[in-house]
């Protein structure tokens, strides 16, 4: 069985994915989206929806022929708060909300993915079974907890999981098996600062919580630079403050809100220790009180030796059956992914997929201008469906 997409199958994932990225839709509101991929779920024989208590999301089951292993392919399906600047027939129609990561394309190709595997699962071909979860809200990383917190892994039982990301500083065609850290452990905290307001022109009789905070943001800026390994890539960047009033008052209270990402646990062990430490005494240092709301610990993705295997032996079989495909390497990022969590329940593996066309201007993820190459799809859809039939033999140590 040839696993290369078809000309009309390319054709019906490419109508889905334009779709998707003329009706994005935000984290936790991909209503629409769900709908679609439910209908075009629904026209692949042997697909079965399975049903999970979620709003948004949809996760699916194709059963092979014969024993073998379960394997989990895992799709993304959010969008972003942010104006689409590239000019195509198919722009967001939504004001303020674009696909500006990509993952209409990754839904697009997972959906073709599925409909590789239905006729792998008719030949005979597909041993075991295949799970095909369609996550909602990656951005922000809370859609991965959302679908296990529904039961997800109630439902399926993975022997393994692959998922996948485009990447645009990487030419469409190339599929990047990265070992080791590909992208970052995570931690978002919110740190809350209370003084002790009153009339801007009596300090005496005041704690002023921005002087605080200010003093706390040129703190947190050491524990990079003066804690941590330089040879471990660590990132700490506070991104949102907020407190304020009219310029005779001094308030009681500043929001900020930050972020720390390594491609080392220990790393961000040590940077959660340092940012503990530096806001408790700060606080102490200008008479306020400061609280800290750590919000869910992402790991880093990670892709083992044994996984890394598995996923060479799918690619070669893309590389065999599609042209333009090659697998090569990339250095990692300290960007996030959830799929991340999913390697708690299943060894994982993650690839990145060249999404950038010849020719044109590299346009970088979570830009106005971003799109992915619409051939690339030729490569991505059958990865997943290769990764279900070919890339077994990995063995259960991580489980
Ligand atoms: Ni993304």
């Amino acid at each position: 069985m040839n696993i290369a997409l078809t000309k009309e199958e390319y054709e019906s994932i490419l109508r889905i994915k334009r779709d998707l990225h003329m009706h994005p839709e935000l984290s936790g509101e991909e209503v629409r989206t769900t709908q679609v991929i439910r209908d075009f779920l629904k026209g692949i024989p042997g697909v079965e929806l399975l049903d999970l208590p979620v709003k948004t999301g949809v996760a699916a089951r194709i059963k092979g022929k014969g024993e073998g292993p379960e394997t989990m392919l895992r799709a993304d399906i959010d969008a972003l708060p942010q104006t689409e600047d590239y000019e195509s027939p198919w722009k967001s129609v939504n004001p303020g909300v674009m696909h500006a990561c990509g993952h209409d394309f990754h839904t697009a190709a997972l959906l073709g993915g599925a409909m590789i595997l239905s006729r792998a699962a008719a030949a005979g071909e597909l041993k075991g079974c295949a799970d095909l979860l369609f996550q909602p809200a990656e951005e922000g990383t809370t859609g991965a907890r959302q679908m296990i917190d529904a039961g997800l892994f109630d439902v399926i039982h993975p022997d393994r999981c692959f998922g996948m990301h485009n990447w645009p500083s990487v030419p469409a065609g190339k599929i990047v098996i990265h070992p080791g850290a590909l992208m970052s452990a995570k931690r978002n905290f919110t740190i809350r600062i209370f003084g002790f307001g009153g009339h801007g022109s009596m300090p005496h009789l005041n704690r002023d919580p921005i002087v605080c905070a200010a003093a706390l943001i040129q703190s947190l800026q050491t524990v990079v630079s003066r804690s941590m390994n330089p040879l471990s890539p660590t990132v700490l960047s506070v991104n949102m403050i907020q407190g304020g009033s009219p310029v005779n008052l001094v308030v009681n209270e500043v929001e900020m809100r930050a972020t720390i990402r390594s491609l080392s646990e220990e790393a961000l062990d040590r940077a959660i220790e340092r940012v503990q430490t530096l806001m408790e005494n700060t606080a102490l240092a200008y008479e306020c009180r400061a609280e800290i709301e750590w919000k869910e610990r992402i790991p880093a993705v990670f892709n083992t030796p044994e996984m890394c295997a598995a996923a060479e032996r799918a690619a070669g079989e893309v590389c065999s059956a599609v042209e333009s495909a090659e697998i090569t390497d990339a250095p990692p990022s300290l960007a996030s992914e959830d799929f991340a969590l999913y390697r708690g329940y299943a060894p994982a593996f993650f690839y990145w997929v060249g999404s950038h066309r010849e020719g044109e201007p590299e346009e970088q993820l979570h830009r106005p201008r971003f799109h992915t190459d619409d051939e690339a799809l030729y490569v991505a859809a059958p990865l997943y469906a290769a990764s279900a039939i070919y890339g077994s033999g990995a063995p259960d140590a991580e489980k």
